[in-house]
């Protein structure tokens, strides 16, 4: 199949940079989002997200024509979808996002179009796309029903890239892709070998759903076994990360590493997919969740232990004089994305309990979020903090906190990364 033109709905993390991907190949790219600040922003050839690399891609690809933005989809031969997929209260996933932009583009779409799920979904979604998209458009044929004759092809291709270095995984990791149909998978194939330099490995769209899904639910298990362990090293008095580095001299074992929690969008949110599906076949997934959501409670508690150690050993100093600097609140090392971060829940809870000063020191950011400006957590910086504080809670491995030991002058420390030890 050839393409002339793509449309990507939803001009987030993913949609963007792969919007800007098929434009650097000469693919004219019609982006749509429901933002229209976003909108505008690419428009002038700039971006609203933080990724490396991107703003030179998108500058060049909206310069030399190749992208535009809009609120508003028009026909395309391709289109992929890249909407958010969060979950509910109650765990259940947020199809809600996958169904509107369903909705937004089935009133353009022509015989011969593909449609591609890049959204991180439950197993059967791509196909749920396929029903949305038929009762729109009874005029046209699709997979689930026609098969392999249908007017439009559609399939996934989920996204595994790494934030942070988006823009290179983008090209060079492999991908999987599933079509409702052999021709789907095979069409869908096509696009995406216009950009990809990593392998395009075909298989159904069940089993493509299903490997994101895995991919994210295995680390996830792996870290609760990670933070399992550090419990048990912190009441025995053993290095957890020493332990980790020599069981991993064993040809066979890689544990991952332990930390004050799991966060971000993809991993602590894919397996709640498996779950919702499967409840009574995956106790080890909800035992993994539950480790790892209780994680940043258990480092509240160890940073209340130290707190009254140090009045233990000192009498003459008050609670409300001992200051804690909680060192980073991204989710995860060298970003500046605090959206479910354990960091950032750890720092609220710990400022909301204690009646002294809590910093919170976060150099991949100007300011605190303006929903936090009530809060008891004070933004500070490094070098600050390293002046004024009593407990040094480090929470996220960021570069600027490698630079520095606390331990080494004598302070109380709590590292739930291991970077201090
Ligand atoms: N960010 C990552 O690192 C990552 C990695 C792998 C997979 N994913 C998955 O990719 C998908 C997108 O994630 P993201 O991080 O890009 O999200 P995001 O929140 O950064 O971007 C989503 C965009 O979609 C727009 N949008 C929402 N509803 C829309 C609609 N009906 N029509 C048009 N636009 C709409 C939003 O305004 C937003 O700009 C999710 O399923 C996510 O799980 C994300």
């Amino acid at each position: 199949m050839k393409f002339k033109n793509a449309s990507v709905i939803g001009l987030g993390y993913i949609g963007l940079p792969t919007a800007a991907a098929l434009a650097t190949q000469k693919i004219s790219v019609l982006g749509i989002d429901v933002n229209k600040q976003a909108v505008d922003t690419i428009n002038k050839g700039e971006i609203h997200i933080v990724e490396p690399e991107l703003d030179v891609a998108v500058q060049a690809a909206v310069t030399r024509g190749y992208l535009r933005a809009s609120l508003q989809p028009k026909p395309a031969d391709a289109f992929l979808l890249a909407v958010p997929t969060p979950f509910m209260d109650d765990h259940e996933p947020d199809l809600s996002y996958i169904k509107s932009a369903a909705s937004s583009i089935a009133g353009v779409l022509e015989p011969g179009n593909l449609v591609i799920l890049e959204s991180t979904s439950p197993v059967g979604t791509t196909e749920k796309l396929s029903r949305w998209l038929a009762e729109e458009r009874p005029d046209l044929t699709f997979p689930h029903i026609a098969g392999e004759n249908s007017d439009i092809r559609v399939a996934h291709c989920p996204e595994r890239v790494l934030p942070g270095q988006v823009m290179y995984e983008l090209v060079h990791n492999d991908r999987v892709i599933g079509g409702i149909t052999p021709k789907c998978t095979r069409a869908a194939r096509s696009l995406y070998e216009i950009f990809v330099r990593g392998e395009c490995v075909e298989t159904d769209a069940k089993t493509a759903e299903m490997c994101k899904l895995t991919e994210n639910a295995a680390r996830d298990v792996n870290i609760a076994f990670a933070n399992e362990l550090s419990l048990i090293c912190d009441r025995t008095d053993i290095d957890v990360w020493r332990l980790i580095e020599l069981a991993n001299r064993h040809p066979r074992i890689n544990i991952l590493q332990p930390g004050p929690g799991v966060g971000g969008h993809c991993i602590a949110v894919d397996p709640w997919f498996i779950i919702s599906q499967s409840r009574n076949l995956t106790p080890l997934m909800q035992a993994a969740r539950a480790i790892n959501d209780q994680k940043p409670d258990w480092v509240v508690k160890k940073v209340n232990t130290s707190i009254e150690q140090i009045i233990q050993d000192q009498p003459q100093r008050a609670r409300e004089d001992i200051t804690i600097a909680c060192f980073g609140l991204a989710f995860k090392a060298d970003i500046d994305d605090l959206r479910e971060s354990p960091a950032m829940d750890i720092a609220l809870k710990l400022a909301a309990g204690h009646t002294g000063t809590v910093l919170g020191i976060e150099p991949n950011i100007e300011a605190l979020p303006q929903k936090l400006e009530n809060s008891q957590l004070k933004f500070e910086s490094v070098e600050q903090a390293l002046m004024t504080a009593d407990v040094y809670v480090l929470l996220v491995d960021h570069k600027e906190f490698r630079r520095f030991n606390p331990t080494t002058a004598g302070k109380v420390t709590v590292d739930t990364r291991g970077i201090w030890q």
